[in-house]
C-alpha cells in the first residue's frame, strides 16, 4: 500500500528510481512522482494514474541528479489528483519527502504549521511531514554535535508524530543525502556497490544488490553516496545487520506469462514442493518445523489454537482450523485479525496463536499479533516475507518459501498457506492420536500435492473455454462444504477482486436459507462436488439450482457422474486424501476468475481500488 524508493549513488537516479517504482506498483497504481536533487534544486514530477504515465512524462525532464526518491500512491487521505501525489515538497521549497502510512494527528501539525507561516497545497496528511522537516531545519541551524542539520530535523518532527510511516526524505540543501525512517510501514535499504537504494520492498532493488538492511520501528537511516548510518528517534546508534535476499530478479519478472497471476497460478507446483522442503521427519509420518520455538512438551500443554488473518488468508485459517479439528481433534478459533483487535474476545484454556499472512505487513494482522502478545499469548506466523514486521515480531513461525507474489490476487501464496495449515494439523495430530500408519500415509498424500496440482492445471484449456462462456455474468455463487466452504469464499473473493463480478461464497447447504432467492438463468453458481460423504447432499443442491434454471458449474472429482443434464459445465480434480483437498480444489476456481477476468478485459494484476500490502487498518 504505496509503494516508496530511494536512490544515492554515482548513477544517474531517475532510471533507477523508475524501474524499481515499475516493480512497487503493485503497492498502489493511482499516481506516481518523482523528486532528483540535482544543481543544488529539489526536481519534481507527478502524475495521475499508472508509474508508466510518470516515465513519460520524466522522459521529458532532463534528471541528471544522483539521488532522488520516488512514490506510487493508494489514495487514503485526498482523492486521486496530481495534487495529491507524492512527493510533497515544504512550502519554503528545502524539503521533498515520499511517505506511506498515514499520520493521524496530521490536523493539529497543520494548524500549527499554518500560524508559522507554511502553506499547503494537497488533501493529503503527508504534507504536514516535508513542512514540519523544513520548520524544524529553518529553526535549529545548529544540530547537535555528530549530527546533521538535515538528520536532525527529521528526528524532530518524527518525535511528533502519531501514526505510521515509512518515509525518505531530501533536503535542497544536502547533496547526495537521503533521511529516510520506518514505524509500521515496511522500509528497506539496499546496499549496493557505490550505491545504496530504499524501498518498501525487496522488490524494488533486488535488480541492483542482494545485500540487505530491514529497518525496524522507530529506526532512521541517514544514507550518503559514501555511508549509511541507522539510529533511533532517540539518537542511539543502531549496528546494522545486513542479510542477503535468497531470491533474484527473475522471481519477479514476467518469464513470458500475460499477467503475475497467470505465472504464480502456475507456479505453484514449485511453490508447493518449496513450502514443504526439509518439512518432514526422517521416519516419514510427520511434519517438523524449525521456527515454531516450541517443544513438543510445550506443544502437548496447548489446549486450542486462535488463528488470525485478513482476506485470503482468513480462508487459509479457515481451512486449517478444519484439518486440525478434523485430524487432531483441538479446538480452533478463526478470527478476522481486524475484528481480533477490537472485540476483546473471551479466552480460555492455554491457546496458541498464528497470525497468516503473506506480506508480513498487515496492519490489521500485525496489529492482533500485538493485541494477542499484549495479553501475554505466543504469537507465531505463517508468512511468506523473511525480514516483514510480522515475522519479526513473532515469537516464531513458519516461512512458506513461495518467492515474491506480485499479482494483487493472491494464489501461490494461498495454497502454500493450505499445504502448511495442513502439515500443521499433521504435526499436531501426530502428538495426539494419530497412528504412524496414518501419519504416513497422510505425509505421501502431502508429497503428492505438486503433482496433483499440476493434473489440475492440465484443465487450463477446458476452463478457460468454460471462463469465456461465464463472463457475460453479473453476479454468482461458489458453493461448498466442510474443508471446501472456505475455497468457496475464496473463489468468489478471486473472482469479485479480478472480474468485478459480483459473487458470493457460501455452504451449499445453507443455500437454500436465503441465497437461493437470487437464483434465475442469469446467476450461475460454482458448486464444489468431491467424491465422498456430502457428493450426494451437494448434488440436491445443485438440483435445487437447476430447478430455478440456474446455470450449474459442477467441480467434481475424475470418476465421479452426475445425473445426465444436471451440470452445464463440468470441471474433474483429480481423487485425493482430505488434507490435500483443498489445495486441489483450489486450482480451478484460480484459473477460472483468472480467464473471466481477462475476456472481460479487466487489468488482472492491478484490480481497481486494491493494493497488495494493505498498510493501513
Ligand atoms: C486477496 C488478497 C487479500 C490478502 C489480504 C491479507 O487476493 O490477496 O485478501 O489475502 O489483504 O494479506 P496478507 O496475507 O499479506 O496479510
Amino acid at each position: 500500500m504505496c509503494g516508496i524508493v530511494g536512490y544515492v549513488g554515482r548513477q544517474k537516479a531517475s532510471p533507477i528510481l523508475l524501474e524499481g517504482l515499475k516493480r512497487l506498483e503493485y503497492r498502489g497504481y493511482d499516481s506516481a512522482g518523482v523528486a532528483i536533487q540535482q544543481d543544488g534544486q529539489l526536481e519534481l514530477v507527478r502524475r495521475v494514474g499508472r508509474v508508466d504515465n510518470l516515465v513519460k512524462e520524466a522522459a521529458k525532464h532532463r534528471f541528471t541528479g544522483t539521488t532522488g526518491i520516488c512514490h506510487t500512491r493508494w489514495a487514503t487521505h485526498g482523492g486521486v489528483t496530481e495534487a495529491n501525489a507524492h512527493p510533497h515538497i515544504s512550502s519554503d521549497g528545502m524539503i521533498a519527502l515520499v511517505h506511506n502510512g498515514v499520520i493521524e494527528n496530521y490536523s493539529a501539525i497543520k494548524k500549527f504549521l499554518q500560524t508559522k507561516g507554511y502553506t499547503f497545497h494537497s488533501e493529503t496528511d503527508t504534507e504536514v511531514l516535508s513542512n514540519l522537516i523544513a520548520y524544524h531545519y529553518a529553526k535549529e541551524p545548529a544540530a547537535p554535535a555528530g549530527e546533521s542539520r538535515f538528520l536532525h530535523a527529521v528526528r524532530k518532527t518524527l518525535r511528533h508524530v502519531e501514526g505510521t510511516y515509512g518515509i525518505a526524505v531530501l533536503c535542497k540543501d544536502c547533496t547526495s543525502e537521503i533521511v529516510a525512517a520506518r514505524k509500521g510501514s515496511p522500509l528497506i535499504l539496499g546496499v549496493g556497490e557505490n550505491e545504496y537504494i530504499l524501498a518498501s520492498d525487496v522488490s524494488a532493488l533486488v535488480s541492483r544488490t542482494q545485500n540487505v538492511v530491514y529497518l525496524k520501528d522507530g529506526e532512521v537511516v541517514h544514507v550518503t553516496a559514501k555511508q549509511f548510518s541507522i539510529s533511533t528517534l532517540d539518537m542511539e546508534d543502531v549496528s546494522p545487520v545486513v542479510d542477503k535476499v535468497t531470491w533474484a530478479i527473475d522471481a519477479a519478472e514476467l518469464n513470458g506469462y500475460a499477467h503475475f497471476m497467470e505465472k504464480e497460478i502456475f507456479e505453484q507446483p514449485a511453490a508447493l514442493e518449496n513450502s514443504m522442503r526439509g518439512r518432514f521427519s526422517e521416519d516419514g509420518s510427520t511434519a517438523k518445523f524449525g521456527g515454531l520455538n516450541l517443544g513438543p512438551v510445550d506443544f502437548r500443554q496447548i489446549d486450542r489454537f486462535a488463528f488470525l488473518g485478513c482476506g485470503t488468508a482468513w480462508h487459509s485459517c479457515l481451512v486449517a482450523e478444519h484439518l486440525i479439528e478434523r485430524f487432531a481433534r483441538v479446538p480452533v478459533e478463526v478470527d478476522y485479525a481486524s475484528e481480533f483487535r477490537y472485540r476483546n474476545a473471551p479466552l480460555s484454556g492455554n491457546p496458541l496463536f498464528f497470525v497468516m499472512s503473506q506480506s508480513g505487513e498487515t496492519i490489521d494482522t500485525l496489529g492482533a499479533l500485538r493485541e494477542a502478545q499484549r495479553k501475554g499469548y505466543k504469537v507465531l506466523a505463517i508468512n511468506n516475507t523473511v525480514g516483514s514486521t510480522i515475522a519479526r515480531e513473532a515469537d516464531g513461525g513458519i516461512y512458506q518459501h513461495v518467492g515474491p507474489e506480485i499479482g494483487v490476487a493472491s494464489t501461490k501464496a494461498f495454497t502454500s498457506q493450505l499445504l502448511i495449515g495442513a502439515m500443521l494439523a499433521l504435526h499436531v495430530a501426530r502428538m495426539r492420536d494419530m497412528s504412524f500408519a496414518d501419519g504416513v500415509e497422510y505425509v505421501n498424500a502431502l508429497k503428492s500435492a505438486p503433482n496433483l496440482v499440476r493434473k489440475a492445471l492440465e484443465q487450463a484449456g477446458h476452463i478457460k473455454a468454460i471462463a469465456q462462456r461465464l463472463a457475460k455474468y453479473n453476479d454468482m455463487l461458489f458453493l461448498g462444504r466442510l474443508s471446501l466452504f472456505p475455497i468457496a469464499l475464496e473463489g468468489a473473493l478471486k473472482l469479485k477482486e479480478i472480474s468485478y463480478i459480483h459473487a458470493e461464497g457460501y455452504p451449499a447447504a445453507e443455500m437454500k436459507h436465503g441465497p437461493i432467492a437470487l437464483i434465475n438463468e442469469l446467476c450461475p453458481s460454482v458448486f464444489f462436488a468431491p467424491k465422498g460423504e456430502i457428493f450426494n447432499k451437494v448434488v440436491s443442491s445443485m438440483q435445487e439450482v437447476k430447478a430455478r434454471k440456474g446455470p450449474v458449474i459442477a467441480i467434481i472429482t475424475e470418476g465421479c457422474e452426475l445425473p445426465e443434464g444436471l451440470a452445464d459445465e463440468v470441471i474433474t480434480i483429480p481423487d485425493c486424501h482430505e488434507a490435500v483437498l483443498p489445495i486441489v480444489a483450489t486450482i480451478p476456481v484460480q484459473l477460472l476468475s483468472y480467464y473471466i477476468a481477462v475476456a472481460r478485459d479487466c487489468d488482472v494484476d492491478k484490480p481497481r481500488n486494491l493494493a497488495k500490502s494493505v498498510t493501513v487498518e
